[in-house]
């Protein structure tokens, strides 16, 4: 039997409507090709889902400074969100989360639905990887700072979020990017930024002991170093007990999901089937 013109129509609706898109911000040093893998996951088990992955600052041009490149992902990721109603869902992958954690609080009406996070520094980075060594050749992760804690410095993506425990009062001075988006500089925004950031629905974190670029692993769940490089978890972070950016309201309201994986690589979170099935999946409806 043929189907009528009108069930044809009616199925395309149901298929368009069912699943929010899926916008993907990929990481440093690559681009729309490292997420081909993750698309086919998700058009295999939510078929009809636009999947999205934004094809601005790759590779080496993920080098430029992150307010810049949160601009530009503004501008294409806010057509995708005015053409779907229903909300949209954001999966950012490593310095992308970053990207998206700062277009979420600097974007009044984003109709984020889930933001997630996939292996991102999210509470700063500090470590000797190779990503650094790509950047900085000569540079041993005890001087970095001096070449990031500056105007020039900061002009560079890596640096606006190098966070070196030791040095927490020139991060506080001289970084332009981590500590405003963290609310631990004062500046005049702060509260709306915070509402900003809140009106998404779900905060997924993921991200494992095996990553090896990611250091401390723990950033990607909002944990970091102490002055004495004793690992501080997100709840203890003084961004999270100040609120100074929704975080602890977000997670009171129960909607911090953590996704803890050992065994997987820093290039590898967006290509393995278990990761997704384990933690991204359930999200995409
Ligand atoms: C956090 O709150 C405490 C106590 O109110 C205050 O002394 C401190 O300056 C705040 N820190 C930040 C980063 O807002
Ligand atoms: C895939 O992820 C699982 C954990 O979710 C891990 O045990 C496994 O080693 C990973 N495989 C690869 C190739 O990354």
């Amino acid at each position: 039997m043929r189907a009528s013109p009108v069930s044809l129509f009616l199925l395309t609706v149901v298929c368009i409507d069912a699943y929010k898109p899926v916008i993907i911000v990929h990481g440093i040093l690559d681009g729309p090709k490292q997420f081909q893998t993750l698309s086919r996951y998700i058009e295999k088990v939510h078929p009809g889902t636009q999947v999205p992955v934004i094809d601005l600052y790759d590779n080496l041009a993920s080098l430029k400074p992150l307010w810049k490149q949160v601009e530009g992902f503004r501008k294409a990721i806010y057509a995708i969100m005015q053409k779907a109603p229903d909300g949209v869902h954001l999966l950012c992958f490593s310095q992308g989360g970053l990207i998206c954690r700062a277009l979420l609080s600097t974007t009044p009406d984003h109709n984020v639905d889930t933001f997630i996070s996939l292996s991102s520094p999210l509470a700063g980075q500090y470590g000797d990887t190779d990503y650094l060594k790509r950047v900085f050749p000569e540079c041993m992760k005890k001087t970095v700072y001096r070449l990031c804690y500056n105007k020039v410095g900061q002009e560079l993506s890596i640096c606006d979020y190098w966070k070196d425990p030791h040095q927490r009062t020139r991060y506080l001075k001289s970084n332009s990017f981590l500590p405003v988006l963290d609310g631990v500089k004062p500046h005049k925004s702060i509260k709306a930024w915070r509402q900003n950031f809140l009106r998404i629905k779900k905060l997924v974190l993921i991200g494992g002991p095996d990553d090896g670029v990611i250091t401390p692993w723990q950033s990607s769940h909002f944990g970091f170093y102490d002055s004495n490089e004793k690992i501080v978890e997100m709840r203890n972070q003084e961004f999270y007990k100040n609120d100074t950016f929704g975080l602890k309201t977000l997670d009171a309201r129960g909607d911090v999901s953590a996704c803890v994986q050992p065994g997987v690589k820093h290039v590898m979170w967006h290509s393995n089937f278990t990761v997704f099935t384990n933690c991204i999946e359930k999200w995409l409806t």
